[in-house]
C-alpha cells in the first residue's frame, strides 16, 4: 500500500470535556467497538482520579500508568483510528493543550445536565485557534438535563460554535426513548445497559410514519416531529467543507455509559472526520503526502521509575514514512539521531514498530534531547507552528535550597521545563526565576522530581502575578522605552522572549490602555 492509501486510512483525534462529563466512558466504548479492548473498565482504571490532589505522588503514579493510554489506536470499518488521550485533570491542562496540536479533529463531550462547563470552554477555545473540526456529543441522556434547544443555544453562545444537530433525543431521563438520527434517517430505541439489538434500530424515511407512535407513544412522536421540523428550519444542513474548516459543528446525543448513540457518533465520525491534515511551519506548509518524513514532538512523559531517567517523547508524524533505525535530523540541535525501538500504542499494548505514517503517533525513548515542539526531518530545517505556551495561572519564585547543588537544580529545572511540566520566567530587574503552572499540584511535582531525579532541592516564595502576557510591537524604540518604564513587570520566557507579568486584571487593563504601542497576547504564538 502506498503512502496515499495509508493516509486515507487514518483519523487522529482527541476527546475533550470538562472532568466528569464522560470522556473516559466514551473512549472506552469507542475502543470496545474497535475491538481494541475486550472489557469495559480497561481505560477507566487508568484515569487520573479527581479529588486526589492532596496526594500528588499518587496522581503522578497514575499519570505514569496513563502513558499506556496516551494514544489508543483501533481499527473500525477498515479505518485506522488514533485517539489521543487528554488528561481531564485541570492541573494538567497544559498537557491537554499541547496534545490538541497533534490531532486533526476533536469530539467534545458535554453533560446534558451541566451544559457547557469551564474546562470545555478552555479546550474548545484552543481547538478553535487552529480551526480544528469538532463534533459535539451531548452525554448522559438517561438523566434529567437541560432542554435540547437550550443546550444548543448554550453551545452556540459559550463555545462560539455554529451547530447542526445530526441526532435528536426522544425524551430524556426516565422518559428517554432513544435518538432520531438525522444523519441516517433512523430511529434508534434506547434500552439501558448497552444491549442494543438490531430490531431497536428503525429506518424511518418519513417521520409521519405511524410506526413512530407505536414505538415511542403519541406525545413523544408529536414532539419529535415538531422538533425535527424546527431543527431543519433553524439550523444549517451538514456541510463537509464547513465542518472541515471548523465552521460547522455536528451534534449528537446519547449515553456513553449505556453505549447508546455511540455507534451513530462513531459511524458518522468515520465518514466525515478529516484524514491527516497539513501542518504549518515557520518555513512552509508541510503536506502529509510529501515523500520525505517530518514530525514534531508534542508531549514528553517522564518515566516514573527513578532508576531510569529516560523519558518518552511523543512524535506526531506529519509527512512521509518514519522508519526504525534510520537517521533523522533533530532540527533544533542540528544533529542526527536514529531510533532503535520506536513504540506504537494499541490500547493496552505497546509494540515496537518498523514504520509509521502521517497521522500516527510514535513514542521515542529519550534521554533528555527533546523538548516540546522539536522537529525531526530528513535534513530540512523546519519549525512547527501552533504549539504555543499559554499564560500559567499560578506563579512562584523558585529558590535554590542547597547551594552545593546549583548545577543539578539548573539542569533539573531546564529538563522539567522542556518536558512542559511548567514554564520558567526570569525577571529582568532582579534575574530571579519564576515558575508558572496551571495548577498548584505542579509545584509539588517539581519539588519532588528535582529531589528524586536530580538530587537538587528548591523552595518557593509567593509572588503576586495574575497573568503572563507575550508582547509584540512595531516600533523598536517605543518598545524599548516601554520595557524600561515597566521594568518591574518585565521578564523573559525560556526562549528569551519578553513577557509582561501583570499583577491584576485591573492593572493590566490600565497598562494596555496607556500603551497602545505594545500589543499584549495571552499565548506565545499570536
Ligand atoms: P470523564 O472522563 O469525563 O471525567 O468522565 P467519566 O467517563 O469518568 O464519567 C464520569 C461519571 O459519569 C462516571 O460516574 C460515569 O460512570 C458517569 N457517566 C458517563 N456516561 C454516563 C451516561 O451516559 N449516563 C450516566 N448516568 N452516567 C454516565 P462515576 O460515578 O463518577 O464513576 P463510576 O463509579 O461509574 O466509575
Amino acid at each position: 500500500m502506498g503512502i496515499l492509501d495509508e493516509i486515507k486510512l487514518r483519523k487522529t483525534f482527541g476527546i475533550i470535556s470538562h472532568p466528569d462529563a464522560g470522556k473516559t466512558t466514551l473512549t472506552e466504548k469507542l475502543l470496545l467497538f474497535g475491538g481494541a479492548i475486550q472489557v469495559a473498565g480497561a481505560v477507566k482504571s487508568n484515569k487520573i482520579k479527581r479529588g486526589a490532589t492532596s496526594d500528588f505522588m499518587d496522581i503522578e503514579r497514575q499519570r505514569g500508568i496513563s502513558v499506556a493510554t496516551s494514544v489508543m489506536a483501533f481499527n473500525y470499518r477498515g479505518k485506522k483510528i488514533n485517539i489521543l488521550d487528554t488528561p481531564g485533570h485541570k492541573d494538567f491542562a497544559e498537557d491537554t493543550y499541547r496534545t490538541l496540536t497533534a490531532v486533526d479533529s476533536a469530539i467534545v463531550v458535554i453533560d446534558v445536565a451541566k451544559g457547557v462547563e469551564e474546562q470545555t470552554e478552555n479546550l474548545v477555545g484552543v481547538c478553535k485557534r487552529r480551526n480544528t473540526p469538532m463534533i459535539v456529543f451531548i452525554n448522559k441522556m438517561d438523566r434529567e438535563g437541560k432542554d435540547g434547544f437550550d443546550l444548543l443555544d448554550e453551545v452556540e453562545s459559550k463555545l462560539d460554535m455554529s451547530v447542526c444537530p445530526l441526532s435528536w433525543p426522544v425524551g430524556m431521563g426516565q422518559r428517554f426513548k432513544g435518538v432520531y438520527s438525522l444523519y441516517e434517517n433512523k430511529l434508534i430505541l434506547f434500552s439501558a445497559h448497552g444491549k442494543q439489538n438490531e430490531e431497536d434500530t428503525l429506518v424511518i424515511e418519513d417521520l409521519s410514519d405511524p410506526i413512530l407512535e407505536e414505538k415511542v407513544g403519541q406525545e413523544l412522536a408529536d414532539t419529535l416531529r415538531e422538533e425535527v421540523k424546527m431543527i431543519k428550519e433553524i439550523y444549517p444542513a451538514f456541510d463537509q467543507e464547513m465542518y472541515e474548516a471548523g465552521l460547522l459543528n455536528p451534534v449528537f446525543f446519547g449515553s456513553a455509559i449505556n453505549n447508546f448513540g455511540v455507534k451513530e457518533l462513531l459511524d458518522c465520525f468515520v465518514d466525515i472526520a478529516p484524514n491527516p491534515l497539513p501542518r504549518e511551519t515557520e518555513e512552509r506548509v508541510v503536506n502529509p503526502d510529501e515523500k520525505k518524513f517530518t514530525g514534531f514532538v508534542f508531549k514528553i512523559h517522564a518515566n516514573m521509575d527513578p532508576k531510569h531517567r529516560d523519558r518518552i517523547a511523543f512524535l506526531r508524524i506529519t509527512s512521509g514514512i518514519f522508519e526504525r533505525n534510520t537517521n533523522y535530523m533533530h532540527v533544533r540541535q542540528q544533529k542526527k539521531m536514529k531510533f532503535s525501538s520506536p513504540t506504537a500504542f494499541m490500547a493496552e499494548k505497546k509494540s515496537i514498530i518498523d514504520e509509521a505514517f502521517p497521522g500516527d503517533i510514535v513514542g521515542l525513548y529519550d534521554s533528555g534531547n527533546f523538548k516540546i515542539g522539536d522537529a525531526l526531518t530528513e535534513g530540512e530545517t523546519l519549525n512547527f507552528k501552533g504549539i504555543p505556551s499559554f499564560s500559567p495561572e499560578q506563579f512562584r519564585y523558585v529558590n535554590n535550597a542547597n547551594p552545593m547543588k546549583s548545577k543539578q537544580l539548573q539542569k533539573g529545572i531546564d529538563q522539567l521545563m522542556d518536558e512542559g511540566v511548567a514554564q520558567l520566567f526570569t525577571k529582568e530587574e532582579s534575574a530571579r526565576k519564576i515558575i508558572g503552572t496551571v495548577g498548584a499540584l505542579q509545584f509539588d511535582v517539581i519539588q519532588y522530581r528535582l529531589e528524586h531525579e536530580y538530587g537538587a532541592s528548591c523552595s518557593y516564595e509567593p509572588i503576586n502575578i495574575y497573568k503572563a502576557l507575550w508582547l509584540s510591537w512595531e516600533d523598536d524604540a517605543a518598545f524599548a522605552a516601554f520595557r524600561k518604564r515597566r521594568r518591574s513587570n518585565m521578564a523573559v520566557d525560556k526562549e528569551g522572549n519578553p513577557v509582561f507579568l501583570a499583577e491584576s486584571k485591573w492593572s493590566l487593563n490600565t497598562v494596555i490602555e496607556s500603551h497602545p504601542e505594545v500589543k499584549f497576547h495571552d499565548s506565545s504564538e499570536y
